[in-house]
């Protein structure tokens, strides 16, 4: 239940709106001064706070300074009086979210509130998403072949740009890992999106990709931003790309090429400025020579292009990739295994790792879980 703060000195209109907004579904407070409010408003933090300028103490702009000091995306919603165009703009200028003029006209009311609440869940959802790749360093991609060290140039020379990237590799060969460390060394502040391709139905996947407005399609209840949307300066990660269909194929080529989109049933222009970066586990030159690809998205996509070689052609990174991911799993388990035994490791040298680093560390795992000693 999203909790409002309506701060006002009027009593009719306090008692009017917190009757109304309790009808409607939220958990309302009033304060009949600014003390009051501030006092409110640090003993549980509300979503949205509704603010009027002429308050007995101190004045509204006053309290939305403190506010924003307090939380600088703070919703505030100023009651401005009707002809007071002058403290309407200057409540905007200070970081208002937005105004209702006197007298309150409470639809008018609810489609500020409906509109701070949707900004803030947008918040929300762009801070979980940036603050999950933070922990991935060049550091944690283990690679010491002349093929992993070359992946390492590549890495930091794309993340000097913001150029498309075509990640391609086995299953369990570190594409995601690849991508969220180019992410992280380009724009960590900015959100990181996976997209499944292969994950959702074909109409579903434009609109989680392009968004929607209302009334688009049956179940299009709100207008809903899309993937690239939501990614703002950040990363769209397009994970097995060989899914998509040609149709979609066909609509983000033209994103790619002209750096703009529609939602789907929208006329509005929409431009796009996260980096895409796809990866595929399929041979993508195979399937456009059977049809399944579109050639032209392909060069578009394969601007600068990271093939991650299977762990059977790398041998040499077993050993370290061994002790890191072992040292991930100790901390993870308060385990104290120091290694592998020699039998082990032959065995690892033969074996062809068809799931690559992550069957390497699946196994793993289940050999530290019952493990009795400190070596596998
Ligand atoms: N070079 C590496 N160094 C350390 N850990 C790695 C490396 N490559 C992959 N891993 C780890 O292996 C696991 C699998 O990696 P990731 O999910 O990135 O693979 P993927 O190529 O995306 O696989 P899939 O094709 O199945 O989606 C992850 O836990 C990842 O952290
Ligand atoms: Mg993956």
């Amino acid at each position: 239940m999203s909790k409002i703060l309506v701060i006002d000195d009027d009593n009719s209109i306090r008692e009017t709106l917190e009757l109304y907004l309790t009808e409607e579904g939220y958990r309302v407070k009033t304060a009949a001064t600014g003390t009051e409010g501030l006092n409110a408003y640090n003993q549980d933090t509300p979503d949205v706070v509704i603010l009027d300028i002429r308050l007995p103490d101190i004045d509204g702009f006053g309290i939305l300074e403190e506010l924003r000091e307090e939380d600088e995306n703070v919703k505030v919603i100023m009651i401005t009086a009707h002809h007071d165009m002058e403290s309407t703009i200057k409540a905007m200028k200070e970081g208002a979210f937005d105004y209702i003029h006197k007298p309150v006209d409470v639809n008018e009311l609810d489609i500020a509130i409906k509109k701070a609440l949707d900004a803030l869940e947008m918040e929300h959802k762009i801070k979980g998403l940036v603050e999950s790749t933070r922990d991935y360093k060049v550091g944690d991609i283990i690679g010491e072949g002349p093929r992993m060290r070359e992946i390492f140039k590549t890495i930091g020379v794309v993340s000097q740009s913001r150029t498309p990237v075509l990640i391609q590799g086995e299953s369990g060969t570190g594409k995601e890992l690849i991508a969220k460390v180019i992410h992280n060394n380009t724009a960590a502040d900015e959100p990181y999106i996976p997209i499944n391709c292969s994950a959702i139905v074909e109409t579903l996947l434009e609109s989680e990709i392009f968004g929607h407005e209302k009334g688009s399609f049956t179940g299009a209840v709100n207008r809903k931003p899309g993937k690239f949307e939501l990614a703002r300066y950040g990363t769209v990660f397009l994970d097995e790309i060989s899914e998509m269909s040609l149709n979609l194929q066909a609509k983000l080529l033209r994103v790619l090429q002209e750096k703009e989109f529609e939602r789907v049933g929208g006329k509005d222009r929409i431009k796009v400025n996260a980096r895409i970066i796809a990866a595929t586990n399929k041979d993508l030159r195979a399937m456009i020579r059977e049809g399944l690809f579109r050639d032209d998205l392909y060069y578009r996509l394969n601007i600068v292009t990271i093939n991650i070689p299977p762990l059977r052609e790398r041998r040499e990174d077993l050993k370290p990739l061994i002790d890191y991911l072992l040292a991930k799993i100790n901390l993870d388990l308060h385990k104290r295994i120091v290694g592998v035994s020699d039998e082990m490791f032959k065995i690892f040298e033969q074996y062809g790792w068809p799931g690559n680093i992550r069957e390497l560390e699946n196994l793993l795992v289940r050999a530290s879980v019952v493990a009795k000693g400190q070596v596998l």
